[in-house]
């Protein structure tokens, strides 16, 4: 199907102070096979930048042939229902196995409830998984764990005369590092858990309406997916291999089923798109310890950000063989500060990583605040040691990262994307037609500085950019356009439902202010340092005390352009300073630059 071009809309709201609604949902989807979906309709933030429009959902799944498994349980606030609602479908104890697709706790929250309930289950998961669990139950359990290619044969239901035999596929990074799908060959269904998934909670099982979900499965691809675009293409091929696959019973959203093709040809093309260049960046962590894994998160979503191509690559989980043909063919490659104290295993695969890196490299480092971590300057230094350049300055996390820090890691992310794009960029530029570019060069626009702000103390964030590309768009209600490059710092706090200001320039005094906002900014920089703002005025961000107007304004819908999204807001206030003096207006000779 053709690229979903809008990002998701606000849909549900609940009344503040009312508590968040929970409900579940149970279902047959197949010979012997129910699906248990807990529905989280008010979810608002998942991870690290991903704003939730419709809730979500953690769904799993009971199996049963001469054996029975359960595939996944749910978030720790189901407690209260899911275990009672499991209960009347089967007995806990004659619950055989549980396939752990992965341990994110919003699908593994109430394992050690499930053991605590029958001891002798028995979990079968991939070997970081199994590692990754046994830190999280604290119980003894017992496991088997398995890779790609294994089978599990659950035997013939005496019922339905179905066989479920289950074959594992191993799908590291998708999302997480221990990830495995588990196909049925009884009932054609795979289980995929995070890939394919989207945040999107509705009474529907399947995938009913394609026009309704699209925007929150490409909205989910591109927060969870994207940056582990080579991944999702060898997981594909994985399936490849498959026999026909008739639904893909995902662990958010609804199940994948009527248009199965057309998802998959997304995910195909997209990932294709993003993995065809010879440069990426690998971003480095070690799963499962400090705030590596959501740091690494937010430096891989700038980089994406700027076009360029990421990679992560967990130290704990990738084998040597792998470590070293990722990190010595990258351009760029992002570590955290590791553990002083390393198991012998990490510390073997920090090894092999140092002895990877190639003196042409871009590298850069952050930490992981780990609570016992080496020196951010050593392992920069080590970084450093055969001469490579550094892509941004050590990101130093002094505390419990918040908002800022995750806003500084984004941005440090995006500086080092433009660092592998520049030649492509420039490329683009030099592309266009001379006489068209003229001609474009002859529409002219105002001269605007876009502002924003959201949150408070340690959660606030902050941005603003020089804009030029901005049109009235509605009389009602009065709407506006701005076009905002999609590796732009303030691009992260204009989402659907965020609120910003236009602070219009008079044409008699606007250079000091275009001066000051083009400068480079470092990662996280306070833009507005030395800069006069009036406080209080517009609810989105500051009102520059020397604009000529502003306006306030909520941003409705994004239309996704080549390289810019295109935003349009609903105009809330405004006001003039002078009404005698006029809009500063910016007069271009070319259309190849702003
Ligand atoms: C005259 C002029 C007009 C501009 N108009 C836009 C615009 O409409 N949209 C946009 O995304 N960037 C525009 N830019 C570029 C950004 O203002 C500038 O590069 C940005 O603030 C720096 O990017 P960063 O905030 O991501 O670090 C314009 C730049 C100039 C010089």
């Amino acid at each position: 199907m053709a690229a979903a071009t809008t990002s998701p809309q606000a849909s549900t709201a609940t009344s503040p102070g009312a508590p968040p609604r929970l409900s579940l949902q149970r279902e047959t989807i197949a010979a012997d096979t129910t699906a248990i979906r807990s529905l989280d309709w008010d979810r608002s933030r998942f991870d690290i930048e991903f704003g939730l429009r419709n809730g979500t959902t953690y769904n799993s799944f009971l199996v049963r042939g001469e054996r029975t498994a359960l595939i996944d349980t749910s978030h720790l606030k189901f407690e209260s229902t899911w275990l009672p609602l499991l209960r009347e479908q089967i007995d806990p104890k004659a619950i055989d196995c549980l396939i752990v697709s992965h341990t994110e706790p919003d699908h593994s929250g109430l394992i050690g409830h499930l053991i605590d309930l029958n001891p002798e289950i028995e979990i079968v998961a991939s070997k970081v998984a199994i590692q990754f669990l046994e830190d999280q139950v604290h119980r003894p359990f017992r496991s088997r764990a398995v890779k790609s290619g294994e089978q599990l044969d659950l035997g013939t239901n005496p019922d339905s005369g179905v066989q479920h035999r289950f074959e594992f596929l191993s799908a590291p990074n998708l999302h997480w590092p221990d990830t495995i799908f588990s196909f049925d060959h009884g009932t054609g269904i795979l289980y995929t858990c995070d890939a394919f998934g989207l945040h999107y909670c509705s009474d529907d099982l399947f995938d009913v309406d394609p026009g309704a979900i699209a925007p929150d499965f490409r909205f989910y691809y591109e927060c969870l997916m994207g940056p582990n675009a080579r991944s999702v293409l060898q997981a594909m091929k994985r399936m490849d291999a498959l026999p026909a696959i008739h639904t893909i019973a995902v662990g958010h959203g609804p199940l994948l089923r009527h248009h199965l093709g057309l998802w998959l040809d997304d995910y195909r093309s997209w990932s294709s798109e993003r993995s065809t260049g010879e440069t990426y960046a690998a971003v480095c962590y070690v799963s499962q310890y400090g705030f590596c894994d959501r740091l690494s998160q937010a430096i891989a979503h700038g980089i994406d950000k700027a076009g360029a191509q990421v990679q992560l690559v967990d130290l704990r989980a990738t084998d040597a063989q792998e470590l070293t043909a990722l990190v010595g063919e990258a351009s760029a490659v992002v570590v955290p500060t590791w553990p002083a104290q390393a198991d012998a295993d990490l510390q073997a695969s920090i090894g092999t990583l140092l002895a990877a890196l190639k003196p042409k490299q871009w590298v850069a480092c952050y930490d992981a605040f780990g609570g016992n971590d080496q020196p951010i300057d050593t392992v920069a230094g080590q970084l450093r040691a055969l001469g490579q350049k550094s892509a941004f300055e050590p990101l130093r996390i002094r505390q419990v990262p918040n908002t800022g820090d995750y806003q500084r890691c984004e941005e440090a992310g995006t500086d080092l994307g433009q660092l592998l794009t520049k030649a492509k960029t420039i490329a683009a530029i030099k592309a266009l037609d001379g006489d068209l570019d003229k001609a474009l060069g002859r529409l002219s626009g105002g001269l605007y500085v876009v502002t924003a702000h959201q949150g408070e103390g340690a959660d606030a964030r902050s941005g603003a950019m020089v804009a030029s590309w901005v049109s009235q768009a509605s009389f009602d209600p009065p709407g506006i356009t701005v076009a905002v490059a999609k590796d732009r710092a303030i691009e992260a706090l204009m989402q659907v439902g965020d609120r910003f200001v236009i602070n219009i320039l008079r044409e008699d005094n606007h250079q000091e202010l275009l001066r000051h906002f083009l400068r480079r900014f470092p990662p996280g920089a306070d833009r507005f340092a030395g800069v006069s703002t009036l406080e209080g005025m517009a609810a989105g961000g500051p009102v520059l005390g020397d604009a000529l107007a502003f306006l306030g304004c909520r941003v409705a819908q994004r239309l996704e352009g080549p390289d810019h999204w295109i935003i349009y807001a609903v105009v809330e206030q405004g006001n003039v300073s002078d009404t005698q003096a006029h809009t500063a207006v910016h007069h271009r000779k070319v259309g190849n630059h702003y």
